[in-house]
């Protein structure tokens, strides 16, 4: 479908007038205060299944007709969920099948969200039928502007239905042939032949979960339930609504689902924003943020996305959940904003009388006034989105990225050997990433199948697993002029976590990176690699790879342990390009440094020219250039050229900017 934008932001969030239906004189007072608050938006129907079907075929559209008329009456934009997230009580009661069924083998009972079965033919058929009478209720309404498919899809369910669908997914897998499932799995091992399909069954605690083919294939086939369950639900949607964009919202680094591989089913990826501000390293949860953003950026080629949700104050679900100081979410908004976001939106609007979520953090407290510090913020906050209409629609593409997998994520999870803990392949990426985000530099992150051709620059940090062909892409990327960078713990394992033979890196990868990699170390917690590069001694942790030389020149040397002598870093012109190995896990000082020089070859340079100070950070969207103090002190920051404040007007040659504060400029 072609690409549709509102002409401003998106603001506004999860608005659940269901739970206030008897006292409807509050839906008005909603709709006074939206005015207030400058929100232009409202997500509503997420959860509202009891209210719409209170018995088996018998709707009740009347009061979302009443608040669809009332936010048009208002100028606002209606996202129109569908309510498959949670379902009537008459539904699991009549159809149990409907309810998941967990690993123990045990079906749930009614209760909860997200806790249907994602096969059922029947759950499909009344969700299906749901959907199509919303669509034909709504699809002329003026104020339907998106549909917001269910809530944060996820989990898995263990019922004989969700059985025979894996058998038949793993029989179009497998060419239907046994013994190549046998052989690709390693099924010799501790004598796992299996005879037939039908002796498959999902991983379990109590069963088999030592296979992680299995727990690959599992995962897989899970990633496309939910892709087959969300095509089931837009049938009716797209079939009446062809011009309605539809997403559906995304959490994070959740790796239930390969979202990548979801998200090139959405018209537009949106995703749940709940960073944790109050936690001390307040530059650390925002360059994890950022890094967050541009994973979700890069999952439809630089095309705006939308943050389906975020908090405007607090949160109910950590262990303590502190207020975050006021000018914090604005930032956080802002940061989305800069980053690609064509919306920031709230979970919620109104808080909720009763029920799990009462104590969390709403645009309209319990108090009920405009008069709180969470609302002012909030309105001040829609003032400024509103100057921001120059960016609405604008795509980010950036000449560098960082290859963040989410299947080569479960591959890492997976695997018995080196390091079992400190594994985590989000934050070796993010790790990486930060060099990028703390000049400047636009960087995309991408999984491992993206075109790579037009990037000058690719880090590939810990490509465990390569599949469908990433070893000739990425020798034919730095063959035609490409610079590769990779780490210790790359090229190992195929698809089925089957291991490459004839040494490491995988085939072909050796001689683009012109190393073989013999052996890798593992370090205890507190143990540290050590490097000498450019003169200078670096430390690394986690694993480190004992490199020989097959063409590449060392650029680095090891110092410490029984390798000390074998490479820390290696180059090899390969074709037009270059690849480069790091071969122990540095920290920030050696990515930094070893980067810089790079980037600057490279053209790789930051939007704004300035000296960003630690903390602040700089994105360009479109004409305007964004800088954010993610401190809670003042800064400042130089800039080499005067700019125009975009907000105030002003000409500015320096940007002075508040505790988590921010400017925007002109470019
Ligand atoms: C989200 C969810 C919302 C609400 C919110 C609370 O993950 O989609 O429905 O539960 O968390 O933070």
């Amino acid at each position: 479908m072609k690409d549709k934008y509102y002409e401003h932001i998106i603001h506004g969030g999860d608005y659940n007038p269901d739970q206030w239906i008897d006292t409807k004189e509050i839906w008005d007072e909603d709709m006074r205060l939206m005015d207030l608050a400058h929100v232009n938006s409202a997500t509503v129907g997420i959860f509202a299944w009891s209210l719409l079907e209170p018995e088996e075929g018998v709707f009740n559209f009347g009061w979302l007709d009443e608040i669809m008329d009332k936010l048009a009456a208002h100028g606002k934009r209606a996202i129109l969920a569908t309510p498959s997230g949670a379902r009537p009580p008459w539904l699991a009661g009549k159809y149990p099948e409907v309810l998941r069924v967990e690993e123990t083998g045990l079906r749930n009972e009614y209760g909860v969200r997200h806790n249907h079965c994602l096969t059922s033919p029947v759950y499909r058929e009344k969700v299906r039928e749901i959907n199509r009478r919303l669509a034909e209720r709504y699809k002329d309404h003026p104020a339907l502007f998106m549909w917001h498919v269910s809530n944060e899809y996820g989990g898995e369910c263990h019922c004989e239905l969700c059985q025979a669908a894996f058998r038949a997914w793993l029989r179009n897998e497998y060419d239907n042939d046994i013994d190549q499932l046998n052989f690709k799995w390693w099924n010799g091992f501790w004598s796992h032949r299996f005879n037939s399909f039908e002796q498959i069954s999902s991983p379990k605690f109590r069963g088999e979960n030592h296979v992680p083919a299995l727990k690959l294939a599992w995962r897989r086939f899970v990633t496309d339930s939910h892709i087959s369950f969300y095509e089931n639900e837009i049938a009716p949607l797209r079939e009446l609504t062809p011009e309605t964009p539809i997403t559906t919202n995304l959490m994070r680094f959740y790796t239930g689902i390969d979202y990548q591989k979801l998200a090139k089913r959405l018209d537009l990826v949106s995703w749940d924003n709940y960073p944790e501000w109050s936690a001390p390293d307040t530059v650390g949860t925002a360059c994890e943020t950022a890094f967050a953003h541009d994973i979700f950026r890069s999952m439809k080629n630089g095309k705006p996305f939308y943050m389906m949700e975020s908090t405007p104050s607090v949160v109910n679900s950590r262990p303590v959940n502190k207020l975050p100081r006021s000018g914090v979410q604005e930032l956080a908004a802002i940061q989305a904003v800069a980053h690609g976001a064509d919306s920031v939106q709230y979970f919620q609007w109104r808080k909720s009388r009763g029920g799990h979520e009462k104590f969390h953090g709403a645009v309209v407290d319990h108090y009920g006034g405009e008069d709180t510090r969470v609302f002012r913020d909030t309105a001040r906050l829609g003032v400024v989105l509103e100057k921001l209409d120059a960016v609405v629609g604008t795509r980010t593409k950036a000449q560098a990225a960082v290859i963040c997998d989410w299947e080569n994520s479960w591959a890492i999870d997976f695997y018995s050997g080196y390091r079992r803990d400190g594994r985590n392949y989000f934050k070796a990426c993010e790790a990486w990433y930060r060099a990028f985000w703390e000049s400047g530099v636009p960087v995309d992150v991408v999984p491992m199948d993206a075109e790579l051709s037009e990037y000058k620059l690719v880090i590939a940090p810990y490509l465990y697993m390569l599949k469908n062909g990433t070893e000739k892409r990425l020798k034919t990327y730095v063959e035609n002029g490409g610079c590769l960078v990779t780490t210790p713990l790359s090229g190992i394992v195929d698809k089925d976590d089957l291991c490459f033979l004839g040494g490491l890196p995988a085939g072909e990868l050796k001689d683009v990176f012109g190393v073989w990699c013999e052996e890798t170390d593992a370090l205890y917690d507190g143990e540290r690699s050590e490097a000498l590069f450019n003169g200078k001694t670096y430390y690394g942790s986690g694993v480190c790879d004992i490199l020989h030389l097959r063409g590449a020149a060392a650029q680095g040397e090891l110092q410490s342990g029984f390798y000390a002598g074998f490479p820390a870093l290696t180059v090899n012109r390969f074709g037009k390009g270059r690849a480069y190995y790091c071969a122990f896990c540095p920290g920030a000082d050696f990515i930094r440094d070893f980067l810089a020089p790079l980037l600057a070859e490279y053209g790789l340079q930051s939007d704004i020219e300035a000296c960003l100070p630690r903390g602040v950070s700089a994105s360009r969207r479109g004409d305007l250039i964004f800088l954010m103090n993610f401190t809670n002190e003042e800064q400042t920051a130089e800039l080499k050229k005067t700019y125009t404040n975009h907000l105030t007007g002003e000409t500015v040659a320096r940007a002075a900017l508040a505790p988590f504060g921010y400017a925007v400029l002109d470019a």
